[in-house]
């Protein structure tokens, strides 16, 4: 019997319509447009403003979209996979909201908390599901509403963040396209220099927390980067090294937008062209769980069957990682 593979077999996508350019940042704390994008590349990301919304308000549409493409019930679904570190609560699960607000009845689902590696983590635990022949159609979406978490004060983390949901499907390939392999890490002693200082067991929500704005990311920009720029580079160049390709067979390098210039080391390192680098940071900033199907959303009409695409992400905890998949349907 051949090995069941998981494939993505669509991309859905969701950004809100407001955008926070440099400009606007310009007026809120001691920045310069300049600075920004030369420092991390990025212009505008989009924000979620609406009172009362929150990360499953964005991963609805993104689902939808998909529904939609595949004339999908979503009864069908049988498992939703949310990675994000901004859920609409603490509890229940956003997944189980979201489950609720798309009508998907027959799923159970649970949130995978992995910062910015999170949808590289639920894209290959919900592969798992499918390579095993338990499921048949696994939701997962990365979805981050940042802007709840940044603190609009601080010109080191404010300028960086943005809000947005990226989701894919996964069902199993027959002809042994999708996911073929992956490296995931983590190394949780990485936790002192990106976190939230308050919210969690230890440090219960008070009056202190709230007026030392410890309900905020935080984070040691220089200590993440550098360990950034080595993750994603090493686990990318391991991953071609294991499965015996160079960056000429690579069609696509799908990296986490957190830093133009992290992308940019994790590509030289690859030894891919500029052009096979997918790069929206300049419009999304970063989106936490959401970059990487955010990327695949906007490029999907240009992604063939067959491309080989490489994913790799860095972010909180430390974790860090990266995926090999061959693409499986005509992007258009
Ligand atoms: O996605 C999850 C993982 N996160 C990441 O991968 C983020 C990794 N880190 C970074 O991308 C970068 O470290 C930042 C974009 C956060 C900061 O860039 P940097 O080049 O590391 O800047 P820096 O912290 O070394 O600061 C350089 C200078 C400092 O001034 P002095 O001390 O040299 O006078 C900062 O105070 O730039 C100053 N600075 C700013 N100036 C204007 C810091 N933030 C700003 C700002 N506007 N927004």
């Amino acid at each position: 019997m051949s090995k069941i593979t998981a494939a993505i077999t669509a991309v859905g996508g969701y950004v809100p319509e407001t955008k926070l350019t440099n400009f606007d940042l310009e007026k809120m704390v001691d920045t310069n447009d300049e600075w920004i994008r030369s420092r991390t590349g990025i212009s505008e990301r989009r924000i979620l403003k609406e009172p009362g919304k929150g990360s499953s308000d964005m991963a609805v549409p993104a689902i939808e979209e998909i529904l939609r493409k595949k004339n999908l019930d979503p009864k069908e679904i049988d498992c939703i996979i949310c990675a994000t570190v901004t859920p609409d609560m603490v509890f229940p699960a956003t997944a189980n909201i979201i489950a609720d607000k798309i009508g998907a009845t027959n799923a159970w689902g649970y949130d995978l908390s992995a910062a910015c590696s999170g949808f590289l983590f639920a894209l290959s635990s919900g592969a798992m599901y499918i390579e095993s022949g338990r499921f048949k159609k696994v939701i997962v979406v990365g979805v981050d509403k940042m802007s709840a978490i940044v603190d609009y004060t601080d010109r080191t983390t404010c300028i960086i963040f943005g809000d947005g949901a990226g989701a894919v499907l996964l069902e199993a390939s027959e002809d042994g396209m999708g996911i073929q392999d992956s490296i995931l890490k983590s190394d949780g002693s990485g936790r002192h220099y990106l976190h939230m200082k308050a919210g969690g067991s230890v440090k219960p929500a008070t009056a202190e927390t709230v007026a030392a704005r410890e309900h905020f990311a935080y984070q040691e920009g220089q200590a993440v980067f550098k360990f950034a720029v080595k993750g994603m580079a090493d686990v990318s160049a391991e991953l071609l090294e294991r499965n015996n390709l160079t960056g000429d067979d690579i069609a696509w390098l799908v990296p986490h937008q957190a830093n133009l210039r992290i992308i940019d080391a994790t590509a030289n390192r690859m030894g891919l062209d500029k052009e096979k680098v997918m790069i929206n940071i300049q419009k999304y900033g970063n989106t936490t769980a959401a970059t990487l199907p955010l990327c695949l959303w906007d490029w999907e009409n240009q992604l063939k069957k067959g491309d080989k695409i490489v994913l790799a992400a860095f972010g909180g905890g430390f974790t860090w990682g990266a995926t090999l998949l061959t693409w499986a349907y005509e992007g258009k």
